[in-house]
């Protein structure tokens, strides 16, 4: 009787309001929400209210500051990556985006919520994944796993018929399909499907190329508390302005750009172009600012780790309990991951160029090669060697004797 969408004011979700109240009959209430994706929205509220929406049923809502303060940093601080290069911008944004369609069913008193993911990719279990753990008995209807507009033309006569404005640059295919939010701008689909050939330049929405970006290389210096970016170049920031202000920075030196070819939950493989300028700078500071402050065994065992932690965020398991426990234990790790990196952007590429924490443990003059510390004694690692070599020496042993 009553439904929440996931609206994002776009041809596509607005022919899902109409066809929720013409096929289900029933009162919609849409939900749109501001993830830093660069759009105006109060143009969606038009539009909703355009197509017969109740004032009293838009929800507009700005999640910029939740968004990277509750999901992308406590991501970070894990330094996850999907398949050893995806940085997770569309699917840490799932789960906020469903948590507050769940909220707002609670309070309208909705029974089932939608959005208008495909039925082919990884957004629809990270939605569905989501409502189902915050409300077990919520009802879910996905438009495009049920309805019979299974081409273009007969999405723009059921726009036609209904009245829904159409954009004229919407009438054709089209070229390729946009997901974007403050963490990052993903491009898949039509004219990147064939993963053999470079994709072309107009694809590209918010960095530079490299061979556009200065000559001159960009300084920056981050701030960090436990685990968490605070400042930069000695400006205090919130979570919401500090990625803003690192996507700039991208930008202008073509960062975080990665052509990558996936496995999707779902099954098969898909190929997608990832713009993430501020992350990419903030993940490679974040391993800076890591590198002085935890010990080998935390930082091994955290990096270890951090595969399975990606693959739960990409496969929709946010609201699992698997996925708290190992957020426990990062954000345990994060302790002391206190203290500044300062990094060098150039035609692309990010660098480190300095580091430092008040809770550093690297020790200068442990490491040093010139006259040391009495901490370490030169003859102890004779030993060391001695015993570590032991099983190799009979391993080899037994090689050397069997003819190897
Ligand atoms: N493949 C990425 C993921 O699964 C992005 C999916 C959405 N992107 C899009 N262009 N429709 O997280
Ligand atoms: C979609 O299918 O809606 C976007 C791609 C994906 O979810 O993987």
């Amino acid at each position: 009787k009553k439904v929440v969408l996931a609206y994002s004011g776009g041809l596509d979700t607005s022919i899902i309001l109409k066809w929720l109240q013409t096929t289900y009959a029933c009162e919609v209430v849409t939900f749109t929400a501001d993830l830093g994706q660069g759009e105006e929205l109060e143009p969606a509220r038009k539009k909703a209210e355009l197509l017969g929406i109740k004032p009293e049923n838009i929800f507009i809502e700005d999640l910029r500051e939740e968004f990277v303060r509750d999901y992308v940093f406590p991501m970070f601080r894990a330094n996850a990556q999907y398949e050893g290069l995806y940085l997770l911008g569309t699917s840490i944004a799932r789960p906020l985006i469903a948590k507050r369609q769940i909220e707002i069913a609670r309070k309208v008193g909705a029974d089932a919520v939608c959005h208008g993911a495909t039925g082919k990719g990884n957004d629809q279990v990270r939605f569905e994944l989501a409502y189902y753990a915050l409300e077990p008995n919520i009802k879910i209807i996905a438009p495009w796993r049920e309805w019979d507009l299974t081409s273009r033309t007969r999405l723009i006569e059921f726009a036609e018929q209904n009245q829904i404005p159409i954009a004229k640059d919407k009438r054709g295919e089209a070229p390729f399909s946009v997901d974007a939010n403050l963490l990052h701008t993903s491009s898949e689909g039509k004219v990147l499907e064939d993963p053999a050939v470079e994709v072309p330049d107009y694809v590209f929405s918010r960095t530079l190329s490299p061979e556009q970006a200065p000559d001159t290389p960009t300084y920056v210096t981050i701030g960090f508390e436990k685990g968490d970016a605070v400042s930069v170049d000695g400006v205090q920031l919130t979570p919401a302005a500090l990625l803003t202000k690192l996507n700039e920075l991208g930008r202008a030196n073509g960062i975080g750009r990665l052509d990558l070819v996936e496995n999707r939950f779902v099954g098969m493989k898909s190929r997608g172009m990832y713009e993430t300028p501020g992350g990419t700078i903030l993940l490679l500071a974040h391993r800076g600012i890591e590198s002085v402050t935890l010990d080998r065994g935390a930082a091994h065992l955290k990096d270890e780790l951090m595969p399975r932690y990606a693959e739960l965020i990409y496969n929709g398991f946010w609201f699992a309990p698997e996925r708290e426990m190992l957020q426990a234990l990062i954000d345990k790790s994060q302790e002391f991951v206190t203290g500044w990196v300062r990094l060098k952007l150039y035609k692309g590429g990010v660098h480190i160029v300095g580091r430092d924490s008040p809770y550093s443990l690297y020790d200068q003059e442990l490491v040093t090669f010139e006259e040391g510390a009495v901490a370490y004694d030169h003859r102890d690692a004779a030993g060391f060697i001695r015993l570590n070599a032991l099983r190799l020496r009979t391993y080899g042993a037994r090689t050397r004797k069997l003819g190897g």
